[in-house]
């Protein structure tokens, strides 16, 4: 989380952060700040809250003859989100600057000995101990990339950095250790950027930095060494995205743009891979031999979020066709036990970003014990992309909503396609049953645009239920993960407390809630369990719960029991996540729509968690 912006060159600086940050709004939210090298002097300009409230500043501050600067937009974890809190941070006598993305384990051993050398803290941030001590080191090294390399060696934790110096009116440094920093390249300026929508806008020559890598830029220069001032050869390479990729595109919000991108992301994630279905599927990015997919004892799927739902569904296809036993758990539990991988087991991380910080550290410690590790993420460009011995790419563009719904269905797409693959690898599932997935599957897209096309019913229906506090959504089997994605885009949004339930444990204790204040969402698709789900959701009914199904069934009887009948195309049970996850992403997003809520920004959140 906190994106990071910096700029070395003769254009309007200002413009240039503002428009970078702007554009890494998704990495937090909760204040944001700028500093400049402005007519020879380091100016600081920060606002508490969105965005907006900086530029209202910059626009009242015009500042003139700039060469460089930094900006930050910032998810607190140290210190409430306050404008004194707000970064850049600076030194004693303000010339040494520093935005900062990330979290310094030891700021408090660092604060007590710089405050030990006469610093005074302003704030209650780890990064002001940053800024103090590359100062502190600047004073005897008298050089910003020494004093910036010098800092480093004594941090603890995670960070990007972009740091500048009065003094040195034309050199930025950045630095980076497990949180990300691209440089990104132009004529006559350079910049740095914790992602690349902050610069598509200008320029798609990119280099990413790798951990303890130092860049030093000037306008018509960029060095990169390692910690020891050593030069560093690194490749450069170019975006492939367009600026379009990261606008709206008349849709009033970036949720609702890019539910409604998931026809052609669900074509370009079967792309190359699944195109008739009489040909196996084909996963080149998958790096083990036949030899070592039959011999595959086990596989661990390890994400966090809406990833993590994606990994449940991932579990059973797998289970189910590949007859290989799967466990899925969230990074932030993985990492804090005892894990039994080993090189028998092959290790998948799902992630959208890429970066998420827990999940980094459990594929690494996966590695760190031999296992292979397969990455399915939408950035192939994103630090776990990077260390996978393996890597599908799902290819949904970018996703700027907070909220996560064409990744999600991208990464079902993924995992679909690997399962299959390795069912053929395996001979492991009925020929016939794959061969009608791969059609059904190749028939996705345009069942996905039927439920979009029709789109009234869950608007009416988001209406009837915006004013409820609570939500139960059940379902069971493979639909279960799709009810807790379903749950969890609800709560994300609008603030509803939604919770998702196996339909057959409600009986067992959720149960107790349920009257007419508790509506109850019920997946009801045909096949093994619909006849159970639609039991527990007379259950409800008996309760006097309001009921809403979710289902593809034509069954006239279900008007009796549901008040909203929220239809999708018939579609064989496995692949129904696809199908299901739609609707519930509408109804959420039309929910907190009615409640006016900031949809694409929702409060608290933040799209990549780069912090434990
Ligand atoms: C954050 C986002 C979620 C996302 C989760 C995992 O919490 O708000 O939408 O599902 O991180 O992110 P990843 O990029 O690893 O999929």
């Amino acid at each position: 989380m906190c994106g990071i912006v910096g700029y070395v060159g003769a254009k309007p600086v200002v413009k240039i952060l503002l428009d970078g940050l702007s554009k890494l709004e998704y990495r937090g939210y909760d204040s944001a700040g700028l500093a400049v090298n402005s007519d020879g002097k380091i100016k600081i300009f920060k606002a508490e809250g969105k965005l907006q409230n900086l530029k209202d500043i910059m626009e009242k501050n015009p500042v003139s003859n700039t060469t460089m600067g930094i900006g930050h937009i910032r998810w607190a974890t140290h210190g409430a989100p306050t404008t004194v809190n707000a970064h850049p941070h600076s030194c004693n006598c303000g010339k040494l600057v520093v935005v900062h993305n990330g979290i310094i384990e030891n700021f408090k051993e660092l604060r007590e000995e710089l405050e030990g050398y006469g610093c005074v803290f302003k704030t209650e941030t780890d990064t002001e101990t940053v800024a103090h001590l590359i100062a502190h080191e600047y004073g005897k090294l008298n050089s910003l990339p020494k004093a910036v390399r010098a800092a480093v060696k004594q941090l603890k934790g995670a960070y990007a950095l972009c740091v500048m110096h009065q003094d040195e009116p034309n050199v930025l440094v950045g630095t980076r250790k497990n949180a990300p920093l691209i440089v990104a390249l132009g004529e006559g300026e350079n910049y740095l950027a914790s992602d690349c929508p902050a610069i598509i806008e200008y320029t798609k020559r990119v280099i990413y930095l790798d951990d303890d890598e130092v860049a030093v830029l000037t306008p018509d220069t960029v060095l990169i060494t390692d910690i020891d001032g050593k030069q560093v050869v690194k490749k450069e390479e170019i975006l492939p995205w367009e600026p379009v990729a990261i606008s709206k595109m008349g849709y009033k919000h970036f949720m609702l743009k890019e539910i409604h991108e998931q026809p052609d992301v669900i074509r370009n994630a079967l792309a190359g891979k699944l195109h008739d279905v009489n040909s196996p599927v084909k996963l080149d990015e998958v790096k083990l031999t036949a030899e070592q997919i039959k011999n595959l004892k086990r596989i661990e799927i390890i994400a966090c979020g809406t990833s993590l739902h994606a990994a449940m569904i991932a579990k059973y296809i797998i289970e189910a066709f590949c007859n290989i036993p799967v466990d899925v758990e969230a990074s932030s539990e993985y990492i804090y036990r005892k894990t039994v991988t080993d090189k028998n087991t092959l290790v998948i991380g799902i992630s959208q970003s890429g970066e998420t910080s827990d999940t980094i550290t459990a594929i690494r410690q996966a590695k760190a014990v031999g296992s292979h590790v397969l990455i399915i993420t939408n950035r192939p460009d994103s630090i776990m992309a990077r260390e996978a011995d393996s890597l599908i790419p799902v290819n949904a563009g970018i996703e700027v909503s907070v909220a996560a719904t064409k990744s999600f269905n991208a990464q079902l797409i993924a995992l679909y396609l690997f399962a299959i693959y390795i069912a053929e690898i395996k001979d492991s599932f009925d020929k016939i049953h794959i061969k009608n997935l791969k059609q059904e599957m190749l028939e996705l897209p345009a069942k996905v645009e039927i439920i979009l096309s029709h789109k009234e019913n869950i608007m009416k229906c988001a209406k009837t239920f915006s004013s409820f506090r609570n939500f139960i959504y059940i379902a069971r089997g493979i639909n279960y993960a799709a009810a807790l994605e379903g749950a969890l885009k609800l709560k994300e949004i609008s603030y509803i407390n939604a919770t998702g339930y196996p339909a057959g444990e409600l009986k067992h204790g959720p149960i107790a809630m349920l009257d007419e204040t508790m509506p109850v969402l019920a997946i009801l698709m045909p096949g093994v369990v619909y006849d159970k789900v639609l039991s527990n959701a007379e259950e409800s009914k008996a309760r006097n719960a309001r009921l809403i199904a979710l289902t593809s069934s034509e069954d006239k009887e279900l008007e009796n029991l549901f008040e909203y009948i929220l239809k999708v195309p018939t579609v064989d049970e496995y692949l129904s996540p696809v199908l299901t996850s739609v609707p519930l992403q509408l109804l959420a997003y039309y929910i907190a729509e009615f409640l006016g809520k900031d949809v694409d920004q929702p409060r608290n959140l933040a799209k990549s968690v780069t912090v434990e």
